[in-house]
């Protein structure tokens, strides 16, 4: 195990979560954060905040100094077309592999990338997050690296599946995908604790982890509902045209009024994928890793509280 580990997007849905876990289990985290803004949650006496940038050489260099882990969490998620992606998908990765490849001993990578990565052609998002791995895969044996694929991760924070939940919890379920489609999920908690497998099993390398919940063969937004709240009466099903106006519009206005997209053409498209299934198996064999917190427990909490369970003490 690391003792001094680097990360990107502390500031963000996940990359706090691994932050306060990595801290919590005793490692020193060096956290990448864009701003100066203060973040209280982070305060702990095992996280240093790096201000800086993926756009910024000399920050990355002061992130990755002594350190023998890097884990690249940083990315953009809202966007509508490729231009909005590249910088952070794409350019990011290729400065984390430059400054990383520059050490006198390079630290091994853990890439974020995404489920979305299997099927480029569906969106600029997705094809960012594909051609970010192909950057580290290009790597080959020259750095030691793993990429992680999430699927769609919920938990305290998260600004994309919670508002969906919590109207379900209210009674209204509000299906977006397509009627056959499958998914996985995964709790920001149990993220975490991959990443701290990948970190511990620190002689693998080139390889490429999904990872899930362990539901299997994935759910239905019928079956996330039924779990969400079994007395759910008023079912909304949105048209897929319908949906993509919305996507547009959204799109449009966003050039407006100058901000960053979360429900584009391009998510439509994702969500009328039907399979978003991950296949975890990789992931439990190698790295010793198996999820704990299954969908009830895992909404009971967020329903409940906005902070973290960080209910594995060390
Ligand atoms: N959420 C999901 O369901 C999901 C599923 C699969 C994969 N992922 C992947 O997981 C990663 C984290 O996602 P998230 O949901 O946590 O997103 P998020 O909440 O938007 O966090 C993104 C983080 O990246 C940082 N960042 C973006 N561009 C940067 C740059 N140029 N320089 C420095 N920092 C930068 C952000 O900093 P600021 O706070 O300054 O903006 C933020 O800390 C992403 O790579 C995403 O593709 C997410």
């Amino acid at each position: 195990m690391p003792t001094s580990v680097a990360l990107t997007g502390a500031s963000g849905f996940i990359g706090h979560a691994i932050a306060l876990r990595l801290c919590q289990a005793g490692l020193k985290v060096r956290g990448l954060v864009r701003s100066s803004r203060i973040i209280p949650s982070l305060d702990h006496s095992n996280f240093t905040l790096i201000p800086g940038d993926l756009h910024n050489i000399e920050s990355l260099k002061k992130l990755v100094q002594g350190c023998t882990s890097v884990v690249h969490c940083a990315g953009t998620v809202r966007g509508s077309k490729r231009i909005d992606f590249i910088p952070s998908n794409i350019q990011g990765v290729a400065n984390i592999l430059r400054v990383c490849g520059s050490q006198p001993s390079p630290p091994r990578i853990i890439h974020f990338s995404s489920l979305a990565a299997r099927e480029p052609s569906l969106s600029p998002y997705a094809w960012s997050k594909r051609e970010g791995e192909l950057l580290i895969q290009q790597e080959g044996e020259s750095l030691h690296w793993i990429i992680v694929r999430p699927p769609a991760v919920y938990g305290p924070k998260d600004k994309a599946l919670r508002p969906l939940f919590q109207l379900g919890k209210k009674g209204i379920a509000l299906h977006l995908g397509s009627k056959n489609g499958k998914f996985s999920l995964i709790h920001v908690e149990d993220l975490t604790e991959v990443i701290l497998r990948a970190l511990e099993r620190n002689t693998i390398r080139s390889a490429i982890f999904e990872v899930d919940d362990g539901f299997p063969n994935g759910y239905s937004w019928k079956s996330v509902f039924q779990v969400i709240n079994p007395e759910i009466k008023i079912h909304v099903r949105v048209p897929r045209r319908f949906l993509w106006l919305i996507g547009k519009s959204n799109e449009i206005l966003s050039r407006v009024f100058g901000y960053m997209p979360l429900f584009t053409t391009g998510k439509v498209a994702e969500l009328g994928h039907v399979n978003w299934v991950s296949d975890s198996e990789d992931a439990r064999q190698q790295l010793g890793w198996s999820p704990q917190i299954p969908l009830e427990e895992g909404l009971r909490h967020l329903f409940t509280s906005d902070s973290l369970m960080l209910r594995t003490k060390d």
